[in-house]
């Protein structure tokens, strides 16, 4: 595999967590973002988790060993010497086009430059920096050390090595790559979620069910490991709305979102990270079964 150092960009949650994997798998890994509050948060959360993994014999390096793979900085210069780097920075097209800009400058001109949206299209990011050849979806699920799908999306732009090299790193961090012929709206995962969030909700407003025995009929019937509004707290109820309106515009889904998505998150019930959306959280920012 060609792809020995790899850059991410944003230290968030899929951030930081497609960090420790690429760290666990022995590859160097430089994580840039805007404040070192946020830096210093990511290593901390990594740190719990590797300590998680390393307890119950996930990984054989400690967690202090894995950790030492991986730098921190707010300057895009640590790109240089980078084969691939990853933008996982939150879902606007101004600013993810700022951001491929500023990994265009310094990256080297091998490297292959990947986004985790999920919702974006992948030519628009491309076409922000010259129509590139080397941009390419590379979109992993939350939490990262724990879910195994990876979609690769290429844009209309990119060239056939740079989603074969991208399908290699997938696999070589022991994920499963669904690699798609085309940049689709909601790609193949969250058109499904999507599709399973519209009628939880469609039969919770009609009274037909309640949200309970949805996401219980989900997980103890269909075999998920959280049913669909669980499923949304976690995301993150403003994370799913935008993509939902993101389907919606393109026109490739004819349902709009249901209301109860739309009053929850005008009234800032955004799910775990806020301590409340469909159920409630004790600790916010912690997810807890509810
Ligand atoms: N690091 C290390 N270990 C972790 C972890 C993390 N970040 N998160 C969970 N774990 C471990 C726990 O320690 C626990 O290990 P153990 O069994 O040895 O004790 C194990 O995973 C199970 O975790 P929990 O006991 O805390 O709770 P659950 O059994 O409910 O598992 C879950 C939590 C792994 C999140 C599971 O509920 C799950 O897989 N849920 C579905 C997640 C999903 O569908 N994600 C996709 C969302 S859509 C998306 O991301 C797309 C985007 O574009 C919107």
């Amino acid at each position: 595999m060609h792809v020995k150092r790899i850059g991410v960009v944003g230290a968030g949650t899929m951030g930081h967590g497609i960090a420790e994997v690429a760290a666990m798998k022995g590859l160097e890994v430089s994580i840039v973002d805007i404040s070192w509050d946020f830096l210093n948060r990511a290593k901390e959360k990594m740190t719990d988790s590797l300590q998680k993994i390393f307890s119950r014999g996930g990984i054989k390096k400690s967690p202090e060993e894995v950790m030492s793979r991986v730098t921190f900085s707010t300057s895009y210069e640590v790109f240089k010497d980078k084969d691939l780097i990853l933008e996982a920075v939150p879902e606007n097209v101004d600013l993810k086009r700022k951001v491929f800009s500023s990994i265009k400058e310094n990256a080297p001109s091998h490297a292959i430059l990947a986004t985790n949206t999920s919702s974006i299209p992948i030519s628009l990011i491309a076409e922000g920096i010259g129509n590139s050849d080397r941009v390419i979806g590379m979109h992993f699920f939350n939490p990262p050390v724990i879910m195994k799908l990876v979609e690769v999306i290429p844009s209309k732009y990119t060239k056939p090595e740079v989603i074969d090299e991208t399908v290699e790193l997938a696999k070589f961090l022991d994920k499963v790559p669904v690699r798609l012929k085309e940049e689709i709206p909601g790609f193949v995962g969250n058109r499904i979620y999507l599709r399973m969030m519209q009628e939880g909700c469609r039969e919770v407003e009609a009274k037909e069910s309640t949200m309970e025995e949805v996401d219980s009929a989900l997980r103890y019937k269909v075999g998920l490991p959280m049913g669909i509004f669980e499923l949304a707290d976690y995301v993150g109820l403003d994370v799913s709305l935008d993509l939902w309106n993101v389907i919606v515009n393109s026109g490739s889904a004819d349902d709009v979102p249901c209301s109860m998505y739309k009053e929850k998150v005008s009234s800032k019930e955004l799910g775990v990270k806020s301590g409340k959306g469909f159920y409630s959280y004790p600790s916010p920012g912690k997810y807890k079964k509810p």
